[in-house]
């Protein structure tokens, strides 16, 4: 069971003065504040093409864990510093880095939102993924996926490479996913959904992800 870790510490890793992997399985939260102060999903948009459509699914989905009253934070891989892909990145990464590690380290769970690039999932999901610190990342982490695609296929078989490797990293995978096929004309030009259903679909994972964590987290998230 994922257990806490002491803000000092936490500080210690944000900074780099411990090593990766240093902090072994625990998960961090704040010992000195309530629980559901913290409680917090986090929605990683799977992609850094500028402008993209998982960007904008993110939004909704952000709104809908708003509207079910529990905190989330959005990372962007389109907001990761170019200093990450530098090679040396592999041994040390940038301080600039740090807020996307943070991130992960301090989260209930895990929304992943994936668009279907050549039949898998974006490349730079994939770099982001081998850059967080291990194994804690994923470890024990809740995580349930969302994908989206041009073609008819929604994003399923990316969906099911990410399963793939989050199972092999001994993640708790929620088993509900939402697959949105022929994205392009389910989103209107503000970016919104044009019908409810896919809304409907998101909602229904949101609320059965929250129940998910909070049963594997022993907290409650709102
Ligand atoms: C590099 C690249 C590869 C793609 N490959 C596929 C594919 O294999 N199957 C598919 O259905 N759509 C494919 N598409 C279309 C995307 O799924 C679609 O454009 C979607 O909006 C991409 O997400 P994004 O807007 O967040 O980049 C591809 C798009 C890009 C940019």
């Amino acid at each position: 069971m994922l257990g806490p870790i002491s803000p000092h510490r936490r500080r210690q890793v944000s900074e780099g003065t411990i090593a990766e992997g240093a902090i072994g399985k625990s998960v961090s939260t704040n010992a000195n504040l309530p629980d559901n102060l913290l409680a917090m999903i986090v929605i990683i948009s799977g992609t850094n093409r500028p402008g993209s459509n998982t960007r904008k699914v993110t939004a909704t989905v952000e709104a809908i864990y708003k509207s079910l009253d529990v905190k989330t934070q959005l990372l962007d891989l389109a907001e990761m510093p170019p200093e990450i892909f530098a090679p040396t990145s592999y041994a040390a990464k940038p301080a600039a880095f740090s807020r996307f590690t943070d991130s992960i380290l301090a989260a209930d769970g895990l929304v992943v939102v994936t668009p279907e690039y050549n039949g898998g999932f974006p490349g730079v999901l994939k770099y982001f993924i081998d850059m967080l610190p291990f194994p804690e990342s994923l470890e024990g982490r809740p995580v349930c996926f969302v994908g989206l695609s041009a073609g008819i296929w929604g994003a399923l078989r990316p969906v099911e490479q990410l399963q793939a490797i989050f199972a092999y990293r001994n993640a708790h995978i929620f088993p509900e996913r939402v697959f949105m096929p022929g994205i392009r004309g389910l989103l209107d030009e503000a970016g919104q959904f044009t019908s409810k259903e896919i809304e409907t679909r998101l909602a229904k994972q949101a609320e059965g992800f929250v129940t998910f964590v909070e049963k594997l987290r022993e907290k409650k998230l709102r």
